[in-house]
């Protein structure tokens, strides 16, 4: 459904020009998610979520790091929404923890938490800055998983009555609501390859998770536009894989990556079915009969806005040249891989580089081009790229600052894409940039630093990075290339 893309740029195309202009209906925002910053985790009647318990299981994340302080955000709101106002934001893009909502995940709101978000709102709106409000970015309440997790239909029907209390609480206020942040990873990373929360390793299951998500999306998408104005723009947000061909049976396996990363999405969300490649590649995992009478109807409604992240490309071959299965029972169970049902088929190549310090390659064209493939397979509908940024070692030098030159060098080039991505006929209304703050990289721990602006764990000192300051100018002259820092002044 995303199909395709090349394996590098074509001719002449230059990711480093300057001088495109971002007018002032392109929004430049940052984003964050609430475990990953909010620290405070037992503050004012906040549930458990399934990070806090895999944070605090041995051996599951770097350092035996967990969110529990984080970058104390949820202390320091104030400080932090004016450093947004500092630079310039558009748009914040932040998300809301489940439990501090509903601490064991239903039932009434719990009033402490809605205040946070609340107040969050409004010192946003105060600044001139618009709310991005996504109401699930991987925290679900470990009540709720203690009941079967996102394998467990009934989740769905609790996130809709969650999303329902939201829209009562905020809904006046936020303009712009995501339900989802990149189910494929709370679907594939938390219940086939176990490398995130809940940490489950099971193909079947993950895939029923898939479906759920996918009904928890229609159903909240479906919740908040009853709920709120007419105006109000509702989301999802997905991470799209860019596959490349690489090599025997590449053709194949990129429509196998297709289907599960992102037609297991795209598809019911936006066409009304599961594509018949995805079905034909897991039948030997699960029957698909948690998919239920009605729930296509359920699932395909009309949203405002498809939000995009993305960070780097996968390329991709079949294993046996042919794209068949190649072991001897003709396929095994697939089993602590996230690519359930074809892990055994398709083989995943080194990418070339240069990387950031994930070891993820810097693909900006990858992004043109999966924002071009997206537009001509859903014409009418607006895109908006809801995550991109990059983790580098970043030096804090003697006068306190952070030269973190290929950060800005980075996100310089995907604006680039997007300003590309736009000539040749995409919708893309803006650019969110991963990530405000430095923050808690999920198994990743404190190592990786995703920020524009560097947070001192230690004294919870922020910095605005070299990056974080190009972006302001950027946000305030609307031109790219514009030299120089842009400190306070929206005007
Ligand atoms: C995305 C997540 C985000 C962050 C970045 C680096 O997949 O949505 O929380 O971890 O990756």
């Amino acid at each position: 459904m995303v199909g395709a893309v090349p394996a590098g740029p074509e001719p002449g195309a230059d990711h480093r020009r300057t001088g495109d202009v971002f007018g002032p209906d392109f929004v430049l925002g940052a984003a964050t998610a609430a475990y990953q910053i909010e620290g405070a985790a037992d503050a004012d009647g906040r549930g458990r979520s399934i990070w806090d318990t895999y944070s605090h299981t041995p051996g599951r994340i770097a350092n035996g790091d967990t969110g529990d302080v984080a970058a104390d955000h949820y202390h320091r709101l104030g400080q932090d929404l004016d450093l947004m106002a500092s630079l310039n934001l558009d748009a914040y893009r932040f998300s809301i923890s489940w439990p501090r909502i509903q601490a064991d995940g239903t039932g009434p709101a719990n009033p402490r938490g809605v205040d946070f978000y609340s107040r969050l709102v409004d010192g946003l709106l105060e600044r001139g800055i618009a709310p991005v409000a996504t109401l699930y970015h991987w925290d679900l309440p470990q009540a709720l998983e203690d009941t079967g997790g996102w394998p467990n239909r009934d989740v769905a029907a609790q996130f809709a009555d969650y999303a329902a209390l939201m829209a009562d609480a905020l809904g006046d206020r936020v303009p712009t609501w995501t339900t989802l942040n990149e189910p494929w990873a709370a679907a594939y990373l938390g219940y086939a390859s176990g490398v995130m929360a809940p940490g489950r390793a099971n193909g079947a299951e993950a895939l029923a998770a898939v479906h759920h998500l996918n009904l928890a999306h229609g159903l909240a998408a479906t919740v908040l536009r009853e709920r709120t104005a007419p105006s109000t723009i509702i989301s999802v947000t997905l991470n799209l894989h860019a596959a490349r061909d690489g090599g025997p049976g590449g053709p194949e396996a990129v429509e196998r990556v297709d289907a599960i990363a992102n037609g297991a999405f795209l598809g019911p969300m936006l066409r009304g079915a599961y594509p018949e490649r995805l079905l034909a590649d897991t039948a030997h995992l699960t029957d698909w009969s948690f998919v239920r009478d009605g729930d296509a109807a359920l699932i395909h409604v009309p949203i405002d806005v498809l939000g995009v992240n993305y960070y780097s490309t996968v390329t991709v071959r079949s294993w046996d040249g042919r794209g068949e299965r190649v072991t001897a029972d003709g396929h095994k169970p697939s089993a602590a891989s996230p690519w359930v049902g074809s892990d055994e088929v398709v083989e995943f190549l080194p990418q070339p580089g240069p990387t950031t310090a994930m070891g993820w390659n810097i693909a900006p064209e990858a992004l043109e081009q999966v924002l071009v493939n997206l537009a001509e397979a859903f014409p009418a509908l607006p895109l908006m790229v809801t995550e991109s940024g990059a983790a580098f070692t970043d030096v804090v030098t003697p006068d306190g600052a952070v030269h973190d030159d290929a950060r800005r060098d980075y996100l310089h080039r995907h604006l680039v894409a997007c300003a590309r991505a736009r000539e040749r006929g995409a919708d893309v209304r803006g650019y969110f940039v991963w990530s405000l703050l430095d923050n808690f990289e999920w198994a990743h721990g404190y190592d990786k630093r995703f920020g524009i602006v560097h947070v001192d764990y230690e004294t919870q000192r922020r910095t605005p990075k070299d990056s974080a300051l190009w972006f302001a100018a950027l946000a305030r002259d609307r031109v790219l290339g514009a030299p120089g820092p842009g400190l306070r002044s929206r005007s």
